[in-house]
């Protein structure tokens, strides 16, 4: 303890952490802080900048789908695709990548949606070479071939990769996609427990970012998708009424009751097959339909769901 102190007045708080966090410490001397590395790192830093400069340009294209919804100036103008051509040396290694560079480096005008760039907020969706992702997370093809990317298919388009998903939020906003109970709680007061099995059912479902690559890649939702839920809301549909917390599961069933909502889907699996995240949304659509049918046995409520002090 002692020598504790004595080492804290003599070299500092930070020495002191470096003698309490090291169990094999037992010395007080100094460690001399941010020592050179014998290579130098200071050398090779422009050495490195320069060899990727003097690197063989690696040059690739793509090509861009390009229209503007209203264009007071060309109102005709048909849509078209724009080809870039950009250095794959000095970019990073995804679509995301090239298409913020071309954006930067060689047209302000291009249109696109980011936000986290690392496949969390699900904003970065289109299609690339012919499949639904997230440019942030899809890699540059470094072949010869030039990269077709459009906006997801089958939805309105605001202007180039920019779709319009009013139609794909309104969908989400019918299912109520929040907890509903009929048991009266003060909520925020108190927790409302669940088990882990219970917790266990929302697996693979809680993880959608709602990018919408499963839904614009499903048929059913291309011609119906003024009718038909498709995947993605469907799947979070599904969530609420496995969620042991949420009361309304007959009332959420309900809804499913035409020949559209849900029973467009006819297991074509192309959500599955797209989504970005590795989800199922068929696998969700497929119970939703047991459900619906009486063919599996509507989810036990309540069991472990609240605390004694909701009862
Ligand atoms: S299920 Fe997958 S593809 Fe569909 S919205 Fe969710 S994350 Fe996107
Ligand atoms: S399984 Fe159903 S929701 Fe998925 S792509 Fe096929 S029809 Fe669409
Ligand atoms: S930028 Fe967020 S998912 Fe791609």
């Amino acid at each position: 303890m002692y020598k504790i102190i004595l080492a804290h007045s003599r070299i500092g708080v930070s020495k002191l952490f470096f003698i309490q966090s090291c169990p094999l410490a037992t010395s007080t001397t100094p460690v001399t802080k941010n020592k050179a590395p014998e290579t130098g790192t200071n050398i090779e830093k422009p050495d490195m900048v320069r060899q990727i400069r003097e690197k063989k340009p690696k040059m690739k294209t793509f090509s861009i789908y390009r229209w503007v919804k209203s264009n007071p100036e060309q109102p005709d103008k048909k849509p078209y695709l724009q080809d870039y051509t950009i250095n794959l040396n000095d970019c990073g290694p995804m679509i995301l990548d090239a298409i913020i560079k071309i954006k930067n480096e060689s047209d302000p005008t291009l249109a696109f949606r980011r936000s986290c760039r690392e496949g969390i907020c699900g904003s970065c969706s289109m299609n690339i070479d012919g499949r639904n992702t997230l440019a942030c997370i899809c890699k540059i093809d470094d072949s010869s071939k030039p990269t077709k990317i459009y906006p997801l298919p089958h939805m309105y388009v605001v202007k180039d990769l920019v779709p319009d998903f009013s139609n794909f939020y309104m969908q989400y906003k019918m299912i109520e996609p929040y907890l509903k109970r009929k048991t009266p709680t003060k909520i925020g007061d108190k927790q409302l427990y669940q088990s882990e099995e219970d917790r266990r059912k929302l697996d693979g479902m809680y993880e959608c970012i709602l990018c919408a690559c499963c839904s614009t890649a499903c048929p059913s939702y291309w011609w119906n998708s003024d009718r038909y839920l498709g995947p993605a809301v469907l799947m979070q549909a599904y969530k609420w009424i496995v969620d042991s917390r949420d009361e309304y599961t007959q009332e959420r069933l309900s809804q499913f009751h035409d020949t559209f909502s849900l029973y467009r889907c006819h297991t074509i699996m192309n959500c599955t097959k797209v989504c970005p995240k590795g989800l199922n949304p068929a696998k969700a659509i497929g119970e939703l339909k047991k459900l619906m049918g009486g063919i599996q046995s509507m989810p036990e409520k309540n069991i472990s769901t609240v605390g004694p002090e909701y009862k």
